[in-house]
């Protein structure tokens, strides 16, 4: 079926990029297991821009950790672009993390002593890449190429996110991990980091941590996660 047929008007296809099938995490505590994932399911399509939201310890960030390769999980399996990512070795899942997925924190995570340009470029170096434009461009994307010799001490905290933002697409990955973006800047910041957020969907598949049912809704979905399950 075709989008025109289902009345779909928003810029997402129908693959879907990421799916979830029946995840589990448990972490040890000493001689302790705690199930802190239960069973989930999920599929998210190319180009989405979906919010995660839950209470605190309610496993949001494990599951962002989890289909960012960061994490593996205990049982279940996690496709991306329909290769399942559970069978992966260490060194497999580093470089397709390294080209498929960019992140940005509630903290920027920037590193103070390089500046916009140089924090922008990271992802490049480490990939063994040249830059060809690719930093100026992603600055441009966030609206701070008048910003590219600065320190993150000498920016604002909105501008910080941007730069963190820039550095996430600068790979150009198909997915951006948002762990609550907007959780440190004040509400007409956040709101700016959101429509930033919402254009890069499309070009990008956004998955975005927040508290906020408000900017939860300038999502395309939400997904509600409660005591480990993805709430019906
Ligand atoms: N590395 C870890 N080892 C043990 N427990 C953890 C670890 N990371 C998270 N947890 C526990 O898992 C639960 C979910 O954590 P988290 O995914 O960070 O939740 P959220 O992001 O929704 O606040 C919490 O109870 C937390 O204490
Ligand atoms: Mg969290």
């Amino acid at each position: 079926m075709s989008d025109s047929d289902t009345g779909n008007t928003n810029n997402t296809n129908n693959t879907d990029i990421i799916k979830v099938m029946n995840v589990t995490k448990n972490y040890s505590l000493g001689s302790s297991e705690v199930e802190v994932l239960h069973d989930i399911d999920l599929n998210i399509k190319s180009g989405e821009f979906v919010s995660i939201m839950g209470q605190s310890g309610s496993g949001k960030t494990t599951l962002m950790n989890l289909i960012g390769m960061l994490d593996r999980p205990t049982s279940g399996n996690i496709l991306i672009n329909g290769s399942d990512i559970t069978g992966h070795s260490q060194k497999e899942l580093v470089e397709m993390r390294r080209r498929a997925v960019g992140f940005i924190f509630q903290q920027f995570h920037l590193i103070p002593s390089l500046t916009a340009y140089e924090n922008v470029a990271l992802p490049l170096v480490f990939a063994g890449m040249k830059d060809e434009g690719a930093v100026a461009s992603a600055m441009e994307r966030v609206g701070l190429s008048h910003r590219m010799h600065h320190k993150p001490s000498e920016l604002s905290g909105g501008e910080q996110q941007r730069v963190a933002i820039a550095r996430a697409v600068v790979m150009k990955s198909e997915i951006l991990l948002a762990d609550e973006p907007t959780g440190a800047l004040d509400a007409v910041t956040g709101d700016r980091i959101i429509s930033l957020l919402k254009s890069l969907a499309g070009e990008m598949t956004v998955i975005m941590v927040t508290h906020n049912r408000e900017l939860a809704a300038h999502s395309d979905r939400i997904i509600e996660l409660q005591d480990g399950c993805v709430k019906k």
